[in-house]
């Protein structure tokens, strides 16, 4: 693989350093799940960006993350899967990034994966799975966009159907848009739901103590908080109950005990999995 002369932006910067927590937990006995492909892409990002700083090594900022990253990985692998099993035959993911759930999970027959993402951060992404010859265990469709702006054309050219029940993940996007650009986004995806269609996001609380409070607090952080715009803060679920969606919340600690880790690093956030009716 050869160096690109793009530089990743700073929001998409953000997913190597998920990819680096990832790549650590791959490597625990009791890892919660197994990206394989994690760790080729913190070593072609160091090589290529050395500009951006390793989680792994961050003490501070990824110490903090990856407790979050982990249970949060693992709970929405779980989520697209039972959404497949219901019925989804779509799967999309904003804000992909380095994601490599088209490769590592088990897919039943006919799935189609769409992954949306800004074109650097997919260009590097498809090089990387390229020299590592990968192959995904489903239809993969990979759409560089930008969310901000009206991203349906794109996904309708690439062969999405809006008559499909779809499987939506908004996974770690969300705080890097501003509050108008975060609700066009999930109008967007309502307007694309057929019957039966699921969406899943992070669910923040205004807790003093929650993940995003605790990074804010530290100085170490800034070249990451000044990029969160604030999303739809802790009204998420509200929104989606008003927008035609039947929703229901998992808090991260209960999660986190039930996959064996401890609950001492979460606060009362979680997820919101929604339903369209
Ligand atoms: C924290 S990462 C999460 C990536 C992935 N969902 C994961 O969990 O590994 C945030 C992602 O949002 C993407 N992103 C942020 N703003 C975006 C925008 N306006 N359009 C497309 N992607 C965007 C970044 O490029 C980055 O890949």
């Amino acid at each position: 693989m050869t160096a690109s002369s793009e530089s990743l932006p700073g929001v998409g910067r953000t997913a190597l350093g998920v990819a680096g927590l990832r790549a650590m937990e791959s490597r625990r006995p009791d890892r919660l799940f197994d990206d394989p492909y994690a760790q080729a892409f913190v070593e072609a990002g160091r090589a290529f960006f050395p500009e951006v700083p390793d989680s792994a090594k961050d003490k501070s900022v990824g110490a903090l993350f990856y407790a979050h990253v982990v249970v949060r990985t693992r709970f929405y692998d779980e989520y697209l899967l039972r959404a497949v099993a219901a019925g989804c035959e779509q799967v999309v993911l904003l804000a992909s990034g380095l994601d490599t759930r088209a490769f590592r999970l088990t897919w039943p027959d006919g799935v189609r994966l769409f992954e949306l993402d800004l074109p650097e951060v997919l260009e590097f992404k498809e090089r990387v799975l390229a020299a590592e010859s990968a192959a995904p265990g489903c239809v993969r469709e990979a759409i560089p966009a930008d969310l901000r702006e009206d991203w349906s054309a794109l996904l309708l050219a690439a062969g999405f159907r809006y008559d499909a029940p779809t499987a939506w993940l908004v996974e770690g996007l969300l705080i890097y848009l501003s509050h108008d650009e975060a609700t066009r986004l999930l109008t967007t995806v309502g307007e694309l739901s057929a019957p039966g269609s699921r969406v899943s996001f992070e669910r923040r609380t205004n807790n003093r103590n929650g993940l995003a409070a605790r990074v804010r607090a530290m100085p170490s952080a800034s070249g990451l908080t000044t990029l969160w715009k604030g999303g739809l803060g802790s009204e998420g679920p509200a929104w989606l109950a008003e927008h035609g969606w039947q929703t229901e919340l998992h808090v991260q600690s209960v999660l986190a005990v039930e996959y064996g880790r401890s609950a001492a690093e979460f606060s009362d956030g979680g997820f919101v999995t929604a339903v369209r009716s």
